[in-house]
């Protein structure tokens, strides 16, 4: 794994994994470093040894306080159980949501957890860091960090793209592909935007916008900073406008029902929600 810098005292553990048809999602954990160091994700289980023989080229195992775990999804907690361990000194900070669902897979010690809600505010060493819900998300207790220090946001899932190649920074990736992967990723995580009330959308996409971020991080993009940052939060403004987006299928099943005539009219009863 080839960790590089995206700023002072940050660092991205990058990764990526091929969907079908669409190209490569980044899959990226990042290390704030300074006085107290916060890991935000813990890569993907098929990563574990790459991943761990490069953060802790990054950080002491012994210095790192924080692991900042922004949802329960596999593609974020690969290592977790394994820093734990090998890092005595760290806490996790989550969302009670995420706790509950890690607990599923982990034996976590609720003595090493912090949880926090979309609102919250902590202290890491030298820095505050704030958590927000980001607009769009696959799991309910998805939060982003923000670092006020250096103005970055950690958007977890939110934010990121599919692209033919992985690159560090949105500058080197082609714009229009980047932002035709941007409307597949946010919606193939959050399909329900299609459904969603605009205008309560937006209000989700003014309130990361209104932290005025130098630069997004998402798990599953490159690093976006300055006046990208404006065309970004213009893509998600977009986003509920846009048809929910499906994966490809070997088997599709509307074709088939017409292939059988099984296809229910409209108004036949079987189609009808039952009243009680
Ligand atoms: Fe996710
Ligand atoms: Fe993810």
């Amino acid at each position: 794994m080839e960790t590089y810098a995206v700023g002072p005292e940050l660092h991205a553990l990058p990764s990526a994994l091929p969907i079908p048809d669409s190209g490569l999602q980044p899959v990226n954990a990042y290390l704030l470093r300074g006085e107290q160091p916060m890991l935000v994700d813990a890569g993907m289980p098929v990563d574990r040894d790459a991943f761990e023989e490069a953060l802790w080229s990054l950080v002491d195992p012994a210095d790192l306080r924080w692991i900042a775990i922004t949802h329960d999804d596999r593609d974020h907690t690969g290592s977790l159980t394994r820093i734990l361990d090998h890092a005595p000194g760290a806490k996790i900070v989550t969302n009670g949501i995420s706790l509950t669902r890690l607990s599923e897979e982990f034996e976590i010690p609720r003595g090493r957890v912090v949880t926090v809600n979309s609102g919250s505010r902590i202290s890491i060493g030298d820095r505050k860091v704030s958590f927000h819900r980001p607009p769009t998300f696959d799991s309910p207790g998805t939060l982003a960090v923000f670092d006020h220090e250096a103005g970055t946001l950690f958007s977890s899932d939110s934010f990121g793209t599919v692209l033919p190649e992985t690159v560090q920074h949105v500058g080197d990736a082609d714009a229009k592909e980047f932002f035709e992967g941007f409307d597949v990723l946010n919606r193939a995580i959050a399909p329900w935007t299609a459904l969603v009330d605009a205008e309560k959308f937006l209000r989700t996409v003014h309130a990361v916008s209104s932290l005025s971020p130098a630069r997004v991080l998402s798990a599953h993009g490159p690093t976006v900073e300055g006046r990208m940052v404006t065309s970004l939060m213009e893509a998600m403004a977009r986003i509920p406008f846009l048809p929910a987006w499906l994966p490809g299928a070997d088997v599709d099943l509307e074709a088939a029902l017409d292939a059988h005539g099984a296809r229910a009219a409209p108004d036949c009863p079987g189609t009808r929600l039952s009243r009680r």
